[in-house]
């Protein structure tokens, strides 16, 4: 664990003024928080930075009233801000448009003024459906100022889970587009949107942005176009930004779990854009000179944090970008780095390792010159490949804040922070906890594990950007949140801390999978994959993949009548897409005569992945669990038979 001895030296301090700030924020927590959340704008002051009476429901900035949108547009309009770049958007087709701070107010209140001339009302479920372009920001912003709870599918996911998601929230409306680009090719988004809606009785009005301009079918009485709509209100139309307690609900994102459904996160409005709001200030410290390039879809936590509601509410100038990284060719990210001059690139190992393997040469074909800092989030970062981001893209200058958070978490929870002081960075280790994060790695029986011991990364005290709640499912995220340790939060990552007090993440302790840092439970692939009329039993786990990170294999069984094809197999992939959608594909499916058991009925995993790995057994001790050893090594064996011989 080799340190980098980074050459910006005058940057490079011990650590003395980041461990001031953290101890001021766990000695006087009410005192610290009332004091940052002077940088936002509160229409009503609130009555107690932390209301702990009831854990682990943690109330911030109890009774304080704000609205998010009038952070994140309306404040700016008696600054210089008013006329700068809120957002520089780059289509995949080449297409650019920007965005004053004044123009995106005018937009958003005219958006919201159709959203209040259909009926939305505070407290209202906005389903959102959108390709990356300005107009799913915008539906964000305008949703909130109305005081509506938006709920956000990133558009690679099936209609099927669009359905689930807009049912369990009971959305009003449904925001969408006529299709998308991808890679040149125009996505028929609307018919994937129709497909759900034939099943989501809640919904009532569904807004249509023209992104791709094809014909798609309307439903009277149901559907408008997003420009149509618009048109008909006022250019200077006005919506009052709706007060908003602190503690009320902003947005709902559905994300993964150990369990077959996913889980509705929810957040607040007061704690996580004061979140939001220091955490992007302490990370990158962005000042009006830099443009912003978060590279992730507001489908996900990072777009919602780190594209919408943080810099806007810092006044910063964010580019986005509706393409992928390699089309139409393999520089396209660097070309986009050199036309707009991007200073700040926000990340992912993914993406990180995949420059890798296209090779130097397209990034060299570029002057990216004006990059100050470079960030990545969603996964582990091995050595090698933030060696390469460090070398290649920061030209061996600038630092590499690697990010660990999660939807749960709000925003950034451990990083470096040159916006406080910048520490020594060691490849791999995202380095120390945030102001007010208490972060420990514990064994099984919850004790500190001594240092360089992996165990389970938790959480000892609340911090303002945590979620509030699983929607309309309190239970269960105390349950999966504090069940293990009362009022410790379990984050479900192992974690090992090394001498210096630095927390390397080392991936998932449970059965959720990170693929290309997207975040998919096996048991919700298990579930897509038993649902089809040909599988009787599925077990899913992770395989270590260069570029992505992990990607899914799937053991199956069939049902009597069904036997093993390329046919079949290319099916149940087909299956997937249609149930989960395009994230999901499992890299293989290896169908099975039986899948291993304990006499419990428990599927031993651990023996699959051995299997898929190609390792040994190794001590079965552990894995027994009331099946002799000797099945467990003879169902080995057949297993690595029948995998052989595909
Ligand atoms: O396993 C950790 C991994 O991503 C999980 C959270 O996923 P999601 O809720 O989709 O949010 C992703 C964006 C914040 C975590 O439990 N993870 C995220 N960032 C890192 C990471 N693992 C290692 N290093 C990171 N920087």
């Amino acid at each position: 664990m080799s340190e980098t001895s980074l050459p910006f030296n005058d940057r490079v301090f011990p650590g003395k003024a980041l461990k001031e700030e953290w101890e001021k924020s766990i000695k006087k927590p009410q005192e610290f928080w009332a004091e940052k959340a002077k940088a936002i704008d509160w229409f009503r002051t609130w009555d107690k930075v932390l209301d702990d009476s009831n854990p682990p429901f943690y109330k911030w900035f109890k009774g304080g009233v704000l609205n998010i949108s009038y952070n994140a547009l309306d404040r700016h309009l008696e600054t210089p801000r008013k006329n700068a770049l809120a957002y520089i958007w780059e289509g995949e087709n080449g297409e650019v448009r920007t965005f004053t701070y004044y123009q995106l107010y005018r937009e958003v209140n005219k958006l919201a003024k159709v959203f209040k001339n259909v009926g939305l009302k505070k407290g209202d479920r906005v389903a959102v459906y959108l390709p990356m372009i300005p107009e799913l920001p915008i539906t964000l912003l305008a949703t909130a100022r109305l005081g509506g709870v938006h709920m956000v599918v990133f558009s690679g996911f099936s209609a099927e889970a669009l359905a689930d998601r807009i049912n369990d929230c009971e959305a009003k409306i449904l925001v969408t587009s006529d299709g998308a680009y991808r890679r040149g090719k125009i996505v028929t988004l609307k018919d994937t949107a129709d497909r759900a809606l034939a099943a989501t009785p809640t919904v009532e009005k569904v807004v249509v942005v023209k992104r791709t301009g094809q014909t798609v079918p309307m439903k009277e009485g149901r559907d408008v176009y997003y420009h149509d709509a618009l048109a008909k209100v006022e250019a200077n139309a006005f919506v009052p930004p709706e007060p908003m307690e602190a503690t009320e609900p902003l947005f709902i994102l559905y994300t993964s779990g150990t369990t077959g459904k996913p889980k509705g996160v929810q957040h607040g409005v007061g704690g996580y854009l004061v979140w939001g709001y220091w955490t992007l200030k302490w990370g990158f410290n962005p000042n009006d000179k830099d443009i912003w390039w978060c590279t992730a879809d507001v489908g996900w936590i990072t777009g919602h944090t780190y594209n919408v509601y943080a810099p806007l509410a810092m006044g910063i100038t964010s580019l986005i970008f509706e393409g992928t990284p390699d089309y139409p060719a393999q520089d396209r990210w660097w070309e986009i780095i050199e036309r707009h001059g991007v200073t700040i690139l926000y990340t992912t190992p993914t993406a990180i390792r995949m420059f890798r393997k296209f090779g130097e040469e397209w990034i060299n074909k570029h002057d990216i010159s004006s990059l100050r800092l470079l960030g990545t989030v969603g996964e582990p970062i091995n050595p090698e490949a933030w060696k390469w981001y460090y070398r290649v893209i920061g030209k061996e200058k600038l630092a590499i804040i690697d990010t660990w958070w999660q939807t749960e978490t709000g925003g950034f929870m451990i990083a470096p922070l040159p916006g406080i002081e910048l520490v020594p960075l060691k490849p791999g280790s995202a380095t120390n906890p945030l102001p007010s994060i208490q972060a420990e790695v514990y064994d099984e029986k919850g004790q500190p594990t001594p240092t360089g011991t992996k165990g389970f990364l938790v959480i000892k005290t609340p911090w303002p950007g945590m979620m509030e709640t699983l929607w309309k499912d309190p239970e269960r995220y105390k349950q999966t949140y504090f069940g293990r340790w009362p009022n410790i939060y379990y984050t479900g990552d192992y974690a090992v801390k090394d001498p210096d007090g630095y927390f390397w993440l080392l991936g998932r302790a449970d059965e959720v999978l990170k693929v290309a840092g997207h975040r998919i439970g096996t048991v919700e692939l298990e579930s897509a994959l038993v649902s089809h009329p040909s599988v009787s039993e599925a077990a899913v786990m992770g395989k270590e993949d260069p570029v992505k990170g992990e990607v899914p294999v799937a053991f199956v069984t069939l049902r009597n009548g069904f036997s093993p094809s390329e046919e079949l197999r290319a099916d149940l992939i087909k299956h997937i897409r249609n149930t989960i959608g395009p994230i999901a594909t499992p890299d293989a499916i290896i169908i099975v005569n039986k899948l291993p058991k304990t006499r419990s009925g428990k599927i031993m995993r651990r023996l699959l992945k051995a299997v898929l790995v190609g390792a040994a057994l190794g001590d079965v001790s552990t894995l027994e669990d009331e099946a002799s050893v000797e099945d467990i090594k003879a169902t080995y064996e057949e297993l690595k038979r029948q995998l052989e011989k595909k």
